[in-house]
């Protein structure tokens, strides 16, 4: 069994000031669902501030990013094992990051194996274009972005990874996927390629989300499916009824 987890994913928002607010607001409520795994991903100034106000509860914390070497001369990054003083999931290859700042799928495979090294936990975000869905490529670009983030990784660790499939047509835009597009993506594709470079009990394993514009009143068709394991979800997850959707995603799964 494949224990859900709900990733809120910030983005560039929150000062610590306004982070702190939100997270004693939801902490009750959130800390409360404990059949799912809750994870919020603030920008990294975040970080310490959430650490210290999650101490208490089984909330995780992740960042949005993380570079591969050890440290050194890379101004404006940050290392690995920065991170693991802070948190314990890292972010790695969301589209935006993708599309604005030019990370490629192996600049991403490098920086999965830097976090799994200091015991990261990374979400993998793949997904296809508009115009790569348009054009009928997803099977392809979706496949071809999990060869190359996964390359030289061994079977037990994709098993403990998590993705998350973001077709980037569905980020910010209120115009999710299907449920059943989705699933399939998820389950023909990306678990489909995993079986093919491992074996149908690693593509089994592997925890994948869905992500584009998930929301309270959508969450629970998306957990419904079996091969959804979760979401992993931005503009939603800034909002107070972010407990709401977790709620829901829990209760869609335990039933
Ligand atoms: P969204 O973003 O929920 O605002 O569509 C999802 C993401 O980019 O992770």
């Amino acid at each position: 069994m494949r224990r859900p987890i709900l990733a809120g994913n910030w983005k560039m928002n929150l000062t610590i000031a306004e982070a702190t607010d939100f997270v004693r607001s939801i902490r009750r409520g959130l800390g409360a669902i404990k059949s799912v795994d809750r994870v919020l991903c603030p920008p990294f100034t975040g970080l310490a501030a959430l650490k210290d106000l999650l101490s208490a509860t089984d909330i995780g914390l992740g960042a949005q990013n993380m570079h591969w070497e050890e440290g050194g001369a890379y101004t404006g990054e940050i290392a690995p094992a920065m991170l693991k003083e802070l948190c314990q999931y890292v972010i790695l290859g969301h589209s935006e990051r993708r599309a604005m700042f030019g990370e490629t799928d192996e600049g991403v495979n490098r920086k999965i194996k830097a976090a799994l090294a200091h015991g990261l936990l990374p979400i993998v975000c793949v997904g296809e274009t508009e115009a790569e869905y348009d054009a009928g490529q997803t099977e392809k670009v979706v496949g071809g972005q999990v060869r190359g983030c996964l390359a030289g990784l061994t079977a037990e660790q994709v098993a403990g990874l998590v993705i998350a499939y973001e077709p980037v047509w569905a980020i910010g835009t209120g115009k999710a996927a299907t449920p059943a597009g989705a699933g399939a993506v998820i389950g023909l594709t990306i678990r489909g390629t995993i079986a093919e470079m491992y074996d149908e009990a690693t593509a089994q394993a592997v925890r994948v989300q869905y992500g584009g514009s998930v929301k309270p009143s959508n969450v629970a068709e998306f957990m419904a499916h079996p091969d959804i394991d979760g979401a992993l979800v931005g503009g939603a997850s800034l909002k107070p009824d972010f407990v709401d959707l977790v709620r829901i995603a829990a209760e869609t799964k335990g039933s």
